[in-house]
């Protein structure tokens, strides 16, 4: 599932790559609507089969982002601008079924999608929080720094600071059913048993914020926070989607 590879001092995943999983999810969960927060390229659109919804402030599409589905909507914006003015859920004819939340690598930001997903959706949808995982302690930074050449092709990669949701929703949301999958390159997080109606992130973010500002993750706490992940090997549930769908039916 995961390994410490001390040439480059990071840690290493090795399940299925994310944008496999993603399309496993998609495959095999026959989700009816997808929001999608940070597309860049659209790669990780490109494997949605539903009525869809794409969020950044700058597309730089490069693959074939609309696939085969019927609709997509895309808004050309920073997320607060669009959860604050849109519809989702009359957008797209139906609550959320399934979202994939890769925007801006901050903490804070991640907690304000994470809240605007969840009250676009209903009780059995699925929210996956990407790049959570940090491999070393320079990626978890707050701010992208280039890593030496020791890190090889890791050495561009940044997570910032999205780590912190997983104590933040252990601590605030135990409500929540979270299955974190080692999904190389840094994670998925995968978040069942919504609620739309809940307004403790959305009531406590202050608190939130303010707890969790100034916390970065040195070696050795990298290493206890790895050591508490509990992982979920995601290369069994797409190998066997009977599995898949028992962890994250949507209907
Ligand atoms: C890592 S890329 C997304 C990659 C894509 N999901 C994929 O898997 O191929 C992150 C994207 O988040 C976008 N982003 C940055 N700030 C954002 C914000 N405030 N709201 C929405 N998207 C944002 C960036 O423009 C960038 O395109």
């Amino acid at each position: 599932m995961f390994q410490f590879d001390d040439a480059i001092s990071s840690f290493r995943l090795s399940g299925e790559p994310y944008l496999g999983f993603l399309g496993a999810l998609h495959t095999h969960l026959a989700p009816r609507s997808y929001l999608e927060v940070g597309t860049e390229s659209g790669a990780s659109l490109a494997v949605a089969s539903c009525d869809s919804i794409a969020v950044d402030p700058r597309f730089v599409l490069q693959t074939s982002a609309t696939g085969n589905r019927k609709r997509t909507f895309f808004f050309q914006m920073p997320s607060d601008e669009f959860f604050a003015s849109e519809d989702v859920p009359g957008l797209l004819g139906r609550p959320v079924d399934f979202a994939f939340l890769d925007g801006m690598h901050r903490f804070e930001f991640l907690l304000r999608d994470l809240i605007g997903a969840e009250a676009a959706g209903h009780p059995r949808s699925l929210i996956l929080l990407h790049d959570c995982l940090p491999l070393n302690p320079r990626m978890a930074l707050r701010q992208f720094v280039p890593g030496g050449r020791s890190e090889g092709h890791n050495a561009q990669s940044w997570t910032g600071d999205v780590w912190k949701l997983l104590p933040i929703l252990r601590k605030y949301r135990p409500d929540l059913r979270i299955h974190v999958l080692d999904c190389p390159p840094t994670g998925l997080v995968a978040i069942t048993r919504t609620d739309p109606a809940s307004r403790v992130l959305a009531d406590r973010y202050y608190e939130i914020v303010d707890e969790h500002a100034e916390s970065v993750l040195d070696e050795k706490q990298l290493q206890s926070f790895w050591e508490d992940l509990n992982l979920t090997p995601s290369r069994p549930l797409c190998a066997e989607p009977d599995r898949l769908t028992a962890l994250f039916s949507l209907h």
